[in-house]
């Protein structure tokens, strides 16, 4: 088993975003934050044809594959398989709150059986492979400190390392997901509180974390942050990380050699999977950058009729006229 238990800068598994095709890029921008998959379905895992195309592991590493399910074997399953695809964790999912995942019994709702996350986390564990989870403080709309540390004494039964905390309840009836994001408040205090009294697990921050200093300033006081929307709408502020969370002695800059490097890699996934999804990520390139409207446009328009080598000549000819805003 892999015993690297840096998690110091952590971007954040988000369903429809961090795909094998952001992940590239958050490769690219950031040779040593921590890196997610979206959340997969245990089930969809197992027998997806299209499984190659989901978990893809292009060299991402280190990066963790998220599940969501409850079912002991499945689970099993699924470890065996992040492990064949060369993760460094398998993550399991205790803190969705979305209608069709408590549907399927996993995510949030799991917080109600401390025992059941307990085996499941158990059985993950049994392909030697770090297995790690990331759950809520609590559910429903009143905060309970009790409640969350009798949940944590739990899960600690095992020899788990690594807690990733999305630090606000989840209300499992009447808030969407989206919702769930930002009500009800975040309280820090509780990760700070459970992580004193197990000071060996490295227990990871999440939620509401909107800039680089604040997750520089948060970094002294837990053992790692998440960032979860930050890096989704800015994907490009990952330059940073290595140098100011890292201490390395390189910089990052976004120029055309990140381009091409982008492009290579989905070159070759054209036809395989939407140009929607391929592009997305490199989009956020526009980021604050005003006047980029013509290209925006132009790139949608090409994006059409599937122009890609013309979408790529186009990012070059931005990045190169707007490279001291870039960086
Ligand atoms: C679009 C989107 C999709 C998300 N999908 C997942 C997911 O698949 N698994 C998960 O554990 N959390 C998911 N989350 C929650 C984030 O991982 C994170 O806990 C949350 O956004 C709070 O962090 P932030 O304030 O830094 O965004 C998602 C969040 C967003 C915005």
């Amino acid at each position: 088993m892999k015993e690297n238990y840096d998690r110091r800068f952590c971007v954040a598994p988000m369903m429809g975003y961090t795909t094998p095709y952001a992940r590239k890029l958050y490769r690219i921008l950031s040779k040593k934050s921590f890196l997610f998959t979206e959340m997969i379905a245990c089930k969809s895992l197992i027998y997806s044809k299209k499984k190659d195309l989901i978990i893809e592991n292009d060299n991402h590493n280190p990066v963790a594959l998220q599940v969501g399910g409850s079912d002991i074997e499945d689970l099993k399953k699924c470890s065996q398989i992040a492990r064949d695809y060369n993760y460094d964790e398998i993550n399991l999912n205790v803190g969705c709150p979305s209608k069709a995942v408590q549907k399927g019994s996993f995510g949030a709702c799991l917080m109600k059986d401390k025992v059941l996350v307990r085996n499941c986390l158990e059985s993950m564990q049994s392909s030697n492979i770090i297995t790690t989870m990331k759950c809520r403080i609590g559910l429903g709309q009143k905060l309970n400190y009790d409640f969350f540390e009798e949940f944590i004494d739990e899960i600690s039964k095992i020899e788990i390392k690594i807690i990733y905390i999305h630090a606000r309840n989840a209300i499992l009836n009447g808030f969407s997901p989206s919702q769930n994001r930002s009500v009800p408040k975040l309280d820090y205090s509780f990760v700070k509180r459970i992580r004193s009294k197990y000071p060996q697990i490295n227990f990871v921050l999440n939620g509401g974390i909107d800039s680089l200093e604040m997750a520089y300033k948060l970094i002294n006081e837990f053992d790692g942050v998440m960032l979860g929307r930050l890096i989704q709408n800015n994907p490009f502020i990952l330059k940073k990380v290595d140098r100011l969370f890292y201490d390395t002695d390189y910089d990052i800059s976004v120029n055309e050699e990140i381009i091409s490097k982008y492009f290579d890699y989905i070159n070759k996934k054209i036809n395989k999977d939407s140009i929607y999804r391929l592009m997305s990520p490199l989009l956020q390139i526009f980021f604050g950058i005003p006047n980029s409207k013509n290209f925006k446009l132009k790139i949608h328009e090409h994006m059409q009729s599937g122009r890609v080598k013309v979408i790529r000549d186009l990012l070059l000819s931005f990045v190169e006229k707007n490279k001291l805003l870039l960086n």
